[in-house]
């Protein structure tokens, strides 16, 4: 099933069903990202919002990208904070969002749908201010490598495996330096990773 497909029928119960992938993100970022200070945010695959409501009070200029107008919908009746402004847009093309606009970019659970991720790395290095941040949280591969991937009711939804040295290679060819990694399991850590979050940090 294609991405957009998918998530104009997810919309209605992303919120509200089980999704354990979707409760321990909300539980790795704010983890990550408690220490950090930022001011301005640029959110890649915003969604319904999840994120966008943790993130709003810690900003003063705030965009949040996706390109589900379904998903967005939601995020715009959560979110209604005047400095945040939701566009919609596809993330694998160049944003209309100024150069060296962000202290920190985030992308959680995105990227497992772009195929490329160069574009992404490339257009969030052009965002992003000197020493500024760049947060991904992902499903973690080794959940690939086993069978899981994303599906809505019990189809299969467009998605790329991306391996861990994938992620480095692209952050290496624009210069982000890998600062953090972390790996989030479920209560039985016999069982591979849930996800996998990485912290870039752009050069000076
Ligand atoms: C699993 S949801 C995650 C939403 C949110 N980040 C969260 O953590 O709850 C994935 C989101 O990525 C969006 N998305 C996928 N591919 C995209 C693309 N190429 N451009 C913009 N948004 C995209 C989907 O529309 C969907 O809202």
């Amino acid at each position: 099933m294609s991405v957009k497909k998918a998530y104009k029928s997810w919309s209605k119960i992303y919120d509200h069903n089980e999704n354990k992938t979707r409760d321990l993100d909300l539980v790795a970022t704010q983890t990550v990202l408690k220490s950090i200070k930022f001011d301005t945010i640029v959110e890649l695959g915003c969604g319904t919002g999840k994120n966008t409501t943790w993130f709003a009070p810690l900003t003063t200029k705030h965009i949040a990208v996706d390109f589900s107008s379904e998903m967005l919908a939601i995020a715009k009746e959560k979110v209604t904070a005047l400095h945040v402004t939701f566009m919609e847009a596809d993330i694998s093309k160049p944003l209309s969002i100024p150069d060296s606009f962000a202290d920190i970019v985030t992308c959680n659970l995105v990227l497992e749908h772009l195929q490329f991720m160069t574009p992404v790395f490339t257009e969030v290095t052009r965002m992003l201010k000197p020493n500024g941040y760049f947060f991904i949280s992902e499903i973690h591969p080794m959940k690939r490598y086993v069978g899981s991937q994303a599906k809505f009711d019990e189809v299969l939804v467009e998605s790329h495996l991306h391996h861990l040295s994938e992620y480095i290679s692209e952050s290496e060819k624009v210069g982000l330096r890998l600062i953090k990694v972390n790996e989030w399991f479920d209560e039985d850590k016999n069982n591979p990773p849930r996800l996998l979050t990485l912290l870039f940090q752009k050069n000076k």
